[in-house]
């Protein structure tokens, strides 16, 4: 069958502060040319969602599409305008993908149609209390950070994504919503160089990391 890679790179940044996100630059290239370029050598077609209004950036080796309000929106767009039988979802915001990240996960999707890449929690967790103060400790075992990409039979995502809209259910990742339905989903090991470019203080660590990256 064919795979498709959806880049749902259309949100506003504002917890970063420079403009759309997927446009700022880490090491001479955008967040989001660094993803396509990640996840082009494994896929028959890139799709990417951007902004409303925002031109498609020159030499861009992907189909651009208008991305929705919110990621899960932006998502669901992506997936109606691919005819894919498999889909690998990734944030335009994690321009660090190791190979064999994707090799694993792509190896994991056809034992169930869903998997996952996530990090086993090493820190220590706590539910804050009022005034930012210390709750209620969290125990890490058996937790696991959610990454990306993901992967799915398209058809089986599609259907999730539909049903959610239908309850008007919100997720912030895709997984989540084939979990919600009763499917199950593969963990697939990830990377802490997947980590997600929200803060400066990420984008100071992703500009520290593009030279050693590229090298
Ligand atoms: N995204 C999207 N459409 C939206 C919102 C988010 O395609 N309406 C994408 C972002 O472009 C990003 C990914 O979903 O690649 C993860 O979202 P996030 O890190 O929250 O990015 P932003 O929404 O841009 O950042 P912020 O929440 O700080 O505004
Ligand atoms: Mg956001």
């Amino acid at each position: 069958g064919t795979t498709a890679a959806l880049i749902p790179a259309a949100g506003d940044g504002t917890r970063l502060g420079l403009g759309p996100k997927a446009m700022v630059t880490v090491g001479g290239l955008s967040l989001l040319a660094r993803s396509v370029a990640a996840l082009a050598p494994y896929v028959d077609e890139v799709l990417v969602a951007l902004p409303e209004g925002l031109t498609p950036p020159p030499g861009l080796a992907a189909r651009a599409i208008v991305g929705g309000a919110t990621r899960q929106d932006s998502v669901l767009r992506l997936l109606r305008a691919t005819a894919a039988d498999t889909v690998l979802i990734h944030d335009a915001a994690r321009p660090f993908v190791p190979p064999q990240v994707v090799g694993a996960l792509l190896e994991a999707v056809p034992e169930t149609g869903a998997a996952s890449v996530a990090l086993p929690v090493a820190d220590t967790l706590v539910r804050a209390g009022p005034g930012e103060t210390w709750g209620e400790g969290v125990p890490r075992a058996g937790l696991w950070a959610v990454q990306t990409p993901q992967g799915f039979r398209r058809a089986l995502l599609l259907r999730a994504h539909e049903a959610a809209v239908a309850d008007g259910y919100a997720a912030t990742d895709d997984a989540g919503l084939i979990a919600r339905q009763g499917g199950r989903v593969r963990l697939v090991r990830g990377d802490a160089r997947l980590f997600k470019v929200t803060t400066p203080g990420d984008l100071a660590l992703a500009r520290a990391l593009a030279p050693v990256w590229d090298a």
